[in-house]
């Protein structure tokens, strides 16, 4: 291992960067792959900020040798990409495809000698297109589909890739694709979206035997995305807003995964408690709640609520029409997402309060800015850096209070297609040019180098965080 300056943090605390297929691959139409629902959303006009689609984005089918040997120079551990299913499945049943299965073969194993540990999620949102128009995830038979691709994936896989994931934030896969209708499949069916939810935590429990079938000595886990929670003030009120989003975006969630139900006043906000009774039945609800080896925790931002009036909007989430959410006035991201590192600890403390003995990983941190390309083609992405150090302080922080938080994953390694702002949000430490594809280290990237011990972090190292921060601050 490196010469690591990461002192605060023990020897074997996982760091790494993580991207998403359909985000970074391109080549939509090449080697067999079929349609998904990111495809078809994005020839939808309006719904993706700057009309563009991810044919291209940052051509990383055609790049795998040098964006491995990026993350090489890094000094990462661990490298988390997805797995796009309509390449593994064109139509989302059936046999493999031989080219997919040997695309990601491939990259596991320039992984695996450049001595990066490859951690693989199965779903992050490319579902096939042919399985949306049979209902997608508002049909229940989508969760045996979503069995069925995971088993045969793992099974030819499971020599090279030892870490899985089987759902990347299923609240943005059933909530912002089936309620808001910012994401893919972009439709607007109210509280049917919990039914959604219900589906995919379903197909996770039915892929978890399959993976350990394929795979008996891999680590299995899932991901959420889960918000640091609270009022705005301790009116009765407020509080109870503050009980609903935290009700709709974690509780739902990790309640059915680590306690195998649902969490009652969510079914009541929902008023949706009836088809929830009928169809995730106890026999659905051990298959999701079954033993998983991590949790992983995508955070981004703290959310602060207070009451609001009720609005009757289709793009509302069900439950959430009686809230507000309030700018309390800290600092933010481009994304509109305000920066709260020690919300890191709140959501390590939060699985750890119902898990005591789950190791926690973050699968996903990290800040969009308007990076600036200076004449000689440098970065130098202050605030990002910035961003990037606290939120290690914080991981450090959560580890010296014994929380078992194991690792820590950068969204992302480089820029990329950020969903429906298309490529209008940078959240890479690597800046891409779209036009020539030339990937080009930030300062951010040469900061992370310089504390783990990466090539290109060389003379790089232990100033720079302290300069950083003073300049992101002034
Ligand atoms: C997460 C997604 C990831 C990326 C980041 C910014 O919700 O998992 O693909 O879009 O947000």
């Amino acid at each position: 291992m490196a010469d690591r300056h990461r002192t605060e943090l023990p020897a074997s605390f996982v760091i790494g960067t993580a991207t998403a297929s359909y985000q970074i691959e391109g080549a939509t139409t090449e080697d067999g792959r079929g349609a998904s629902i990111w495809d078809t959303l994005a020839l939808r006009p309006g719904a993706i900020a700057d009309g563009s689609t991810g044919d291209v984005a940052d051509d990383h089918y055609h790049r795998v040798g040098e964006d491995v040997a990026l993350m090489a120079d890094l000094g990462v551990d661990a490298y988390r990409f997805s797995i796009a299913w309509p390449r593994i499945q064109a139509t989302g049943t059936g046999a493999p495809n031989q080219k997919g299965l040997d695309f990601y073969r491939r990259l596991a194993e320039t992984l695996r000698e450049s001595g990066i540990t490859p951690w693989a999620t199965l779903y992050h949102w490319d579902l096939p297109q042919t399985l949306e128009e049979q209902g997608g995830w508002l049909n229940r038979d989508t969760a045996y589909r979503f069995a069925e691709y995971s088993a045969l994936t793992v099974e030819a896989l499971g020599d090279v890739v030892d870490h899985w994931i089987t759902l990347n934030e299923p609240w943005c896969s059933s909530f912002l694709g089936y309620a808001s209708g910012v994401h893919a499949p972009g439709r607007q069916e109210g509280v049917l979206a919990a039914h959604a939810a219900h589906h995919l935590l379903l197909g996770h429990g039915l892929a978890l035997p399959e993976i350990r079938r394929a795979a008996p000595e891999a680590t299995v886990g899932t991901t959420l995305n889960l918000y640091s929670i609270r009022a705005a003030t301790d009116s009765a009120d407020d509080v109870d807003a503050a009980r609903r989003i935290d009700g709709l975006g974690n509780r739902f969630f990790l309640d059915p995964v680590l306690r195998g139900s649902y969490p009652a006043d969510v079914l009541d906000d929902l008023g949706d408690g009836e088809w929830f009774a009928e169809n995730a039945t106890p026999a659905d609800l051990e298959l999701i709640s079954a033993p998983i080896d991590f949790m992983g925790i995508n955070f981004y931002s703290r959310h602060t609520l207070r009451a609001g009036t009720p609005r009757d909007e289709a793009s509302a989430y069900p439950g959430s029409e009686f809230v507000e959410f309030v700018d309390t006035g800290a600092a933010k991201t481009l994304m509109g997402w305000e920066i709260h590192p020690d919300g890191l600890v709140d959501v390590v403390e939060m699985v750890h309060d119902i898990a005591p003995e789950l190791p926690i990983y973050i699968t996903e941190n990290g800040s969009a800015y308007a990076d600036i390309v200076s004449e000689d083609g440098s970065v130098d992405d202050l605030e990002r850096t910035d961003y990037l150090q606290k939120h290690l302080a914080a991981c450090a922080d959560a580890v010296e209070r014994g929380l078992p938080l194991q690792g820590y994953f950068v969204w992302s390694l480089m820029d990329n297609w950020e969903w429906a702002w298309g490529y209008s949000r940078r959240f890479g430490i690597v800046h891409v040019d779209y036009d020539t594809q030339v990937r080009t280290p930030k300062t951010s990237a040469k900061w992370l180098a310089g504390y783990l011990g990466g090539p290109l972090g060389a003379g790089a190292a232990e100033g720079a965080p302290e300069n950083a921060a003073a300049a992101a601050a002034g």
